[in-house]
């Protein structure tokens, strides 16, 4: 009876998996979607009655996992670097005849394939069954999503191989129309807009309720197959062939180019052809078939040299520009806001676009009325880039001499490009600055978005970020869209976060100019709040990388009455005002500072700084007086000069080796 069970549920199982693939990857149908549904659900059913069957690899696990508090980092087998970008014609003939120079008088052929507009994933299988999802992360170290990435149906979770071990690279892509319609039930239900399906994807992967991914439709496309951190196979394209044989979607828009000009005429046919595809293609990525070629060609610290990305020209449409907003930020900024009449750029619809500043506006000579070009490129949000034609009538714009949104008073300072809201009770400056503080990366509150913050400061409950930590539980629950589950989460995560460290306050603080990395120069130079608040401009520039114009800001912000009020604030409801222990208490190179400039030999830029911060170093980006050494690899350029100049030590890649401790 047991075997029979086990049998059926085997039986059902590869039905599905065989359906998935026929629907998800292959966009091929067999079976209607109720029979479909028909299989799942006694699937589902049999499960229940025998749980011990469940594995993790079965169809109905694809969204098991609750939300998490955070995402894990894990290391890749072997970096994931990016490309370098051609942008025009001749750029990719440069490409090549750098190529063809490294390579001699050797054939070699390219393989081309449509650069997807989305986030890149790690997958690894062992014995056939999905076992870890990375994202790129910094390229040395990914975010451990792969609960979510269970979630995307093209992603198989078991496939066909004999290997025991590998890994797929490959892009999760958004479909222009489910990115139409997210935006559109995203705008329904209060919240902000994704710029570009790229965000979106890249967005919906890094959540962390896998059942929010689950929701959002996303399509996995393999480009990459891996062993140990090495293509598997001896050409690209047998790679491609083989991942598409084991089960992965493989972008069949693909093609094996003996020569350039066939490479070329692949690149001239989708640029002009990139609007038929249901998903975003902002270029070709082409690349060395020949693994061993590839070998020869090497690395940059940044990029493959046997590889490169194509980029198709920016997307551009003329449309009327309706009217001009203006937004108030968190330091109190005024941006305006182009109101376009709604116009389709490669099947995204694009209604604003941002004007910067008063400057800007000025220069582009636009006003209310105009017909105008945009413009969208890849991931950056649209842009006004001229007027076609002046509107009749138009009307110019005028930047309000005060907030729209508190009625207090703007000015432009002398030498400053915004206009700012002075009032520091701006409710809209409030909104900002709690939506930073709570941000991912900076104090990690997960679930106060944007619409609930807006509730929050409207209703009064929150005057100052320090509210935040008085918060009642029948306070939240009564506001909109709260039941107290979700409620109470929240509260947690409130909780939680005062648990973050001096660096995470520092930065949630919004000093104008005080970004990640300065706030943590900032903590570990000073190592608690109270001296940083008490240090005059000459004291804080002893930090690295600070500077007049930073040091300046950073003493301000603590002479403002209302922030000092707000730091005692914070330090009543107890938050990290101290460096915590342990950090930057040792390591060879504690308290020394390198640059680095050209290409190593052996590590790229990314391992070099990992080696050089693991052993307590800092790496800075120009060389000052500061600098304690200079690594200098080949074609080291201006840094290497003003490192002579300065009379600063220029140690090599060996050199460096043996200081972060030989290997
Ligand atoms: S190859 C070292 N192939 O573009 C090789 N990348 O700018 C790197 N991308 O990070 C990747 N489609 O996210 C490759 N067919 C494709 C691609 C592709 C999209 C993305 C990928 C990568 C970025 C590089």
């Amino acid at each position: 009876m047991a075997e029979d069970v086990r049998r059926q549920i085997e039986q059902l199982r590869n039905q599905i998996r065989r359906h998935e693939y026929l629907y998800y990857v292959l966009d091929q149908p067999e079976i209607s979607d109720a029979e479909f549904d028909g299989l799942m659900r006694r699937l589902q059913e049999l499960e229940a009655q025998h749980p011990e069957l469940i594995t993790p690899d079965s169809p109905t696990q694809r969204v098991g996992g609750k939300p998490r508090e955070g995402f894990v980092t894990a290391p890749h087998s072997s970096p994931m670097l990016s490309l370098d970008n051609a942008l025009n014609e001749a750029e990719l003939r440069d490409f090549d005849r750098r190529v063809r120079n490294l390579l001699g008088t050797e054939p070699y052929r390219y393989v081309a394939e449509l650069k997807l507009d989305g986030l890149s994933l790690a997958v690894r299988y062992r014995d056939g069954i999905l076992v870890r999802a990375l994202t790129r992360g910094d390229g040395l170290q990914g975010e451990d999503v792969t609960e979510n990435a269970r979630t995307i149906r093209s992603l198989p979770l078991k496939i066909e191989t004999d290997l025991p071990e590998l890994e797929a690279r490959g892009e999760v892509i958004m479909l222009r129309g489910a990115f139409e319609h997210l935006n559109e039930e995203r705008e329904k239900a209060g919240l902000p807009r994704f710029a570009n399906p790229r965000n979106a994807a890249a967005g919906s992967v890094r959540v962390l309720d896998p059942a929010i991914t689950a929701s959002r439709r996303l399509d996995f496309y393999a480009y990459f197959l891996l062993v140990d951190g090495t293509p598997y196979y001896e050409s690209h394209w047998e790679s491609l062939e083989a991942l598409a044989r084991m089960g992965f979607k493989v972008n069949p828009h693909r093609r094996l180019c003996q020569s350039l000009d066939e490479l070329l005429a692949f690149c001239r046919d989708w640029e002009a052809r990139r609007d038929e595809l249901p998903y975003e293609t902002d270029g070709v990525v082409a690349k060395i078939d020949s693994v061993r070629q590839q070998r020869v060609l090497g690395w940059t610290a940044k990029a493959p040299r046997w590889a490169i990305a194509y980029k198709f020209p920016a997307r551009q449409a003329e449309t009327v520009l309706e009217d001009i907003e203006v937004q108030v930020g968190r330091t109190g900024a005024l941006t305006p806001v182009a109101r376009l009449r709604p116009v389709s750029l490669g099947g995204v619809t694009v209604s604003r676009a941002t004007l910067h500043n008063e400057d800007e506006i000025e220069r582009l000579g636009v006003q209310i009325g105009d017909v105008v070009l945009v413009e969208r490129s890849g991931d950056v949000i649209p842009k006004v880039v001229r007027v076609v034609r002046a509107g009749e009538p138009r009307r110019p714009f005028r930047m309000p001499e005060t907030c729209p949104v508190c009625g207090g008073k703007v000015v432009r300072q002398e030498g400053e490009a915004a206009s700012r809201c002075l009032n520091t009770n701006c409710p809209a400056r409030l909104k900002e600055s709690i939506r930073h503080f709570a941000a991912r990366g900076v104090m990690d509150i997960d679930g106060l978005g944007e619409a609930l913050v807006d509730q929050l400061v409207d209703r009064g409950l929150v005057k100052s970020i320090a509210d935040l930590y008085e918060l009642k539980l029948e306070q939240l629950v009564a506001l909109e869209r709260m039941g107290e589950k979700s409620a109470s989460k929240i509260l947690a995560n409130i909780e939680r976060s005062r648990e973050k460290p001096l660096a995470r306050v520092l930065w949630g603080l919004g000093i104008p100019f005080v970004g990640e990395r300065t706030a943590q120069i900032l903590a570990d130079t000073f190592g608690s709040l109270d001296k940083i608040a008490a240090a005059d401009e000459e004291t804080l520039q002893q930090a690295e990388e600070v500077g007049p114009k930073v040091a300046r800001s950073i003493y301000q912000f603590f002479r403002e009455p209302h922030n000092r009020e707000l730091v005692e604030r914070l330090r009543r409801v107890g938050l990290r005002f101290e460096q915590e222990a342990g950090r930057k208490a040792g390591g060879p190179l504690a308290g020394l500072t390198f640059v680095l400039t050209g290409t190593l030999p052996h590590l790229t830029r990314e391992q070099a700084k990992a080696r050089i911060e693991a052993a307590g170093g800092k790496v800075a980006s120009s060389v000052s007086r500061k600098t304690n050494y200079v690594v200098a690899g080949a074609e080291a350029g201006s840094k290497l000069e003003k490192a002579r100049e300065l009379g600063i030590p220029i140690i090599d890649e060996a050199k460096l080796l043996e200081m972060t401790g030989g290997g």
